[in-house]
C-alpha cells in the first residue's frame, strides 16, 4: 500500500442520502413491483444497497434481495481487467426484472460481465444503479440506467468503497491523495 492521505471529502453524507432518496424515487418509478430481484454486487455496495432498500420500502416496493460477490481489483487500485465470481446469487432469476446495484461504475467491465451473466440466465430485464460513475474511463460500453454522481478520473473510498479492503465504514466518499 502507497503512503496516502484522505483529507479531501469529496461527497458528504447529507449529499448522498439527498441523491439516494433521489435515486429511489426514479427507480421506484419505473420497475415492476412484483418480479423485481435486487442484485447488490459485494463487496462495495453493501451501504448504498441498505439506503436504497430503505427507500424502496416507502415506496412499497418489495424485492427478493441477493448477493453477488466478484473481484476484479485484487490490492491494488488498477482494474485487472478480469472479473471473477467469489461468492454466485443463489436465486432463480429466470423471467425476473433485476436491478443491478454497485458502488461505482469505472472500466464497465463488472457490470458489462453480470449483465451477460443474467441474461443467459433467463433475466426478462435488467436495469443497473450505481452511486459513482467514472465515465471518462470506460474500457468497454456501458450506461448505468441511473446513477449518483459523475465523478472524475480520482480513487475514491467510503460508503462502501475500499482501498485494499479498508475504509468502507466512512460515511462520506473521499478522495485517496498518493504521496511519492
Ligand atoms: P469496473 O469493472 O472497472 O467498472 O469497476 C468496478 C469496480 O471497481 C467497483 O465495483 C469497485 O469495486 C472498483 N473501483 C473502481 N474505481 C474505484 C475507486 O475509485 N475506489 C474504489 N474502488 C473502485
Ligand atoms: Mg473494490
Amino acid at each position: 500500500m502507497e503512503a496516502h492521505d484522505l483529507k479531501e471529502i469529496l461527497i458528504d453524507k447529507e449529499a448522498i442520502a439527498k441523491r439516494v432518496d433521489e435515486l429511489v424515487d426514479e427507480i421506484s418509478g419505473d420497475v415492476a413491483a412484483d418480479n423485481l430481484v435486487v442484485i447488490s454486487i459485494l463487496k462495495g455496495s453493501f451501504m448504498f444497497l441498505a439506503d436504497l432498500m430503505r427507500g424502496l420500502h416507502r415506496h412499497d416496493v418489495h424485492p427478493r434481495i441477493d448477493f453477488l460477490t466478484l473481484s476484479s481489483y485484487g490490492s491494488d487500485t488498477v482494474s485487472s481487467g478480469v472479473v471473477c465470481i467469489i461468492h454466485d446469487i443463489r436465486e432463480d432469476i429466470q423471467g425476473a426484472d433485476i436491478l443491478l446495484v454497485d458502488d461505482i461504475l469505472d472500466t464497465g467491465r463488472t457490470l458489462a460481465f453480470t449483465r451477460e451473466l443474467l441474461l443467459e440466465r433467463g433475466a426478462r430485464s435488467i436495469r443497473s444503479c450505481v452511486l459513482l460513475d467514472k465515465q471518462t474511463h470506460r474500457a468497454v460500453e456501458f450506461n448505468a440506467d441511473y446513477a449518483g454522481f459523475p465523478i472524475d478520473d480520482h480513487f475514491v473510498v467510503g460508503y462502501g468503497l475500499d482501498y485494499d479492503n479498508l475504509y468502507r465504514e466512512l460515511p462520506h466518499i473521499a478522495k485517496v491523495t498518493f504521496h511519492a
